[in-house]
C-alpha cells in the first residue's frame, strides 16, 4: 500500500526541515508544496505582475510549468526548467506566495500536480491543505504548530543565518500578517483536519519534534 504522510500547518512551524528529516528517517520522499507557490510567487514578481492581480496570476499559472525533481540534495523546484530552488526562501517572494495561493484556479492546478506526485511514490508531502484537500486518504496526517512568538523567532534566526536579518517586531508583524491570509482565505484556509494529530512544538526541540512525528507513523502502521 502507497505511504503517504500528510503534514499542514502555518509559517515557521519547522514544517520544511521538520519534514525532510522524517522523510528521511521513513527513507521516503519530501514534498514540500510551499515551494510550487513560491515558484509561483516569483515568476509573477520577475513578470512585474502584482500578485494581487488574480486574472493575471491566474493566466500565468496556466502558462508557466512548475515541476519539481529530487537530488542528493532533496527537492528542486522548476519553472519553465529553470531551477529557483536557490531564490525562492525570500520574505518577499513567501509573502508573494501566500498572495497568489488565495486563487482557486492556481490551487487546483498545484492540487493536481501533488496528487499525481504523492501516487506515483511513497511520499511525506507538506503544506497547509494537504490533511483536508492533497491526500485527504494519506496514512497518516499531522497540523505542526506552535505558538506565534515562538515561530517568529525560529524564522528571524532563520533569515539572519541565511544574511537577511529584518528587525524581529517585523518578522512577528509579517507572520501575523501571513497567519491571517493563509487561514482566512475564502478557498481551502488553513486549518487542522479532524482526523489530523495535533504537534505542538512551541516547548519541543527539533530532534523531539521528528521523533515524535517518526513514532506516531510507525505506531500507526502498525496498528
Ligand atoms: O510553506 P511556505 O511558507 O513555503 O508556503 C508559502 C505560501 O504558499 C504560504 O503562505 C501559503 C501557500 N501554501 C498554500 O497555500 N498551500 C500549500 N499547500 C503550501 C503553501
Amino acid at each position: 500500500m502507497r505511504l503517504n504522510i500528510a503534514i499542514d500547518g502555518p509559517v515557521s512551524a519547522g514544517k520544511s526541515s521538520v519534514s525532510d528529516a522524517v522523510a528521511k528517517k521513513l527513507g521516503i520522499l519530501h514534498l514540500d508544496t510551499g515551494a510550487m507557490y513560491r515558484a509561483l510567487g516569483l515568476a509573477a514578481l520577475e513578470a512585474g505582475i502584482d500578485p494581487g492581480d488574480e486574472e493575471k496570476i491566474v493566466e500565468l499559472c496556466r502558462k508557466l510549468k512548475v515541476s519539481v525533481t529530487y537530488g542528493a540534495d532533496g527537492q528542486h523546484t522548476f519553472v519553465e526548467g529553470r531551477d529557483v530552488t536557490g531564490m525562492i526562501r525570500t520574505p518577499e517572494v513567501g509573502m508573494a506566495a501566500s498572495t497568489v495561493s488565495r486563487y482557486a484556479e492556481v490551487r487546483k492546478e498545484m492540487v493536481r500536480i501533488q496528487q499525481r506526485l504523492a501516487a506515483e511514490t511513497d511520499m511525506l508531502v507538506d503544506g497547509r491543505d494537504i490533511c483536508t484537500t492533497v491526500l485527504p486518504n494519506a496514512t497518516v496526517k499531522f497540523f505542526l504548530t506552535a505558538d506565534q512568538e515562538k515561530r517568529a523567532k525560529r524564522r528571524y534566526l532563520e533569515l539572519k543565518e541565511k544574511g537577511m536579518e529584518e528587525p524581529f517586531e517585523k518578522v512577528l508583524e509579517d507572520l501575523k500578517k501571513r497567519d491571517e491570509q493563509d487561514m482566512n482565505r475564502p478557498v481551502e484556509p488553513l486549518r487542522q483536519a479532524p482526523d489530523a494529530v495535533l504537534v505542538d512544538s512551541t516547548n519541543l526541540t527539533f530532534d523531539e519534534t521528528v521523533d515524535t512525528i517518526v513514532r506516531i507513523v510507525k505506531e500507526k502502521c502498525h496498528e
